[in-house]
């Protein structure tokens, strides 16, 4: 069974995408099958991963609502090495007619489980709220994986998303836990980054990744590219990040 990432805080910008992509890359890099959900409408995992969200006829929305197979919907993102479910602004729609279907906040997990076999990981790219997406991406993980800046309001947001993952935990999926917290775009000249940094490390221990991803303008410009920043500039600082992040993804680290 594959285990099921999703990478999510209702802050936007904090560098979601940007681990999703690089994450799955980095991952696929070491031999592991890998999936990248984009749940996102903006669609920036699916056009970071190379693939063109506007010529994209059939994407996540389409598995939510039941109208597709995920088998049929996937695809492969070349440079990457792994496979990409695409979203776009086709997904913006889908809140409103989840509503009203039956099993709204388990569609998404009720599509993976038919494709389990086929990866070893599985990561799931959430837009910036705690909408039904979100939550059907909840549902259907394992363990949630927090990019968060290190600056003043982020303890705050991270006090509702930890909030909403416990609700989540005794109504929808009581196995649901914290995969780690990831330091993004990490500035070390900043002292208040260092003091957010640390008081995250006296909260939250050993769910703090140690990998620090330092603030780093190649992993900016590569989805300019289409392809993930440990692909196109492997060499670069952001790059090197995601790459050991993986190693500690890997050897259970947290
Ligand atoms: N470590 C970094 N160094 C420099 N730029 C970064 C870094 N991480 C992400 N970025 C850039 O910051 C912006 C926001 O990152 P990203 O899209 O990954 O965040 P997000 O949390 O997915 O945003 P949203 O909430 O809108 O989905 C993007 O332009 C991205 O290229
Ligand atoms: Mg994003």
């Amino acid at each position: 069974m594959p285990r099921v990432l999703a990478v999510v805080n209702q802050k936007g910008g904090v560098g979601k995408t940007t681990t999703a992509v690089n994450l799955s890359a980095a991952l696929a890099q070491a031999g592991q099958r890998v999936l990248l959900v984009d749940l996102d409408p903006q669609g920036n995992a699916t056009m970071g991963s190379g693939i063109d969200k506007r010529t994209t006829t059939r994407t996540v929305y389409h598995a939510l609502l039941g109208l597709s197979e995920l088998a049929s919907i996937r695809q492969r993102a070349e440079k990457g090495g792994y496979d990409l479910v695409p979203a776009n602004r086709d997904l913006a729609g889908a809140e409103v007619e989840l509503v009203a279907l039956p099993n709204r906040e388990g569609r998404l997990r009720a599509a993976l489980e038919r494709l389990a076999g086929d990866y070893d990981f599985i990561l799931i790219d959430c837009p910036p709220s705690l909408s039904l997406l979100t939550v059907n991406a909840f549902a259907a993980a394992e363990q949630v994986l927090i990019p968060m800046q290190c600056e003043y309001y982020a303890l705050e947001g991270l006090s509702d998303l930890v909030g909403t993952i416990k609700r989540v935990r005794s109504n929808i999926n009581p196995r649901l836990e914290i995969a780690g917290l990831l330091r993004t775009m990490f500035d070390p000249r900043n002292t208040l980054a260092h003091q957010v940094s640390q008081q995250l490390e006296q909260h939250f221990g050993d769910k703090v990744y140690r990998t620090l991803v330092p603030r780093n303008v190649r992993l900016a410009e590569a989805p300019s590219y289409g392809a993930p920043a440990v692909v196109w500039d492997k060499a670069s600082k952001g790059a090197q990040a995601y790459v050991a992040l993986t190693e500690e993804i890997l050897k259970g680290n947290p």
